[in-house]
């Protein structure tokens, strides 16, 4: 089984990006994070990265038959990714929304989420350990059903 997990715009420099509120953790840290919670069930993770949304809405396009969630951190399409957050409509298995940061303690205009009222469940705050989490989820919910 395969988890796909997609980042959105500017969270390929994680580590260099604003490190007082990303923290250090690389992309590729995550990504093996990541790869080292999920592998206790012995499934495995696709990763994306895209600044732009188009791609984004390729890559869900792209991996909805064939995997079975989705660690989903839209940066700042969390505002307004309409066309992003239509594609994860048509999202079948679970996915969860991971904000490294507390967007309730931030700006104004990072407080509302188009993409949340669709997700599974909700990460806030917790930095990179978010995505553990939120791997950790996708193996709770997949547990849910009889196998
Ligand atoms: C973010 C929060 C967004 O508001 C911001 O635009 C990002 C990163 C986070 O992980 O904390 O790009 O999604």
């Amino acid at each position: 089984s395969v988890v796909l997990l997609l980042n959105g715009p500017n969270l390929g420099i994680l580590g260099r990006r604003e490190p007082e509120i990303y923290g250090t953790d690389t992309l590729a840290d995550i990504e093996a994070a990541v790869a080292e919670e999920v592998s206790v069930r012995g499934w495995e993770v696709v990763s994306v990265q895209h600044d732009s949304e188009g791609e984004l809405v390729s890559a869900v396009h792209r991996h909805s038959d064939t995997t079975v969630g989705a660690i989903v951190n839209p940066g700042a399409l969390m505002i307004a990714g309409w066309s992003l957050r239509d594609a994860l409509a048509s999202y079948a298995p679970p996915w969860i929304e991971v904000h490294l940061s507390n967007v309730w303690a931030r700006e104004q205009f990072r407080h509302e989420s188009v993409i949340a009222p669709l997700a599974s469940g909700v990460v806030v705050g917790l930095g990179s350990f978010g995505y553990r989490l939120a791997a950790q989820a996708l193996m709770h919910l997949d547990g849910e059903a009889p196998r």
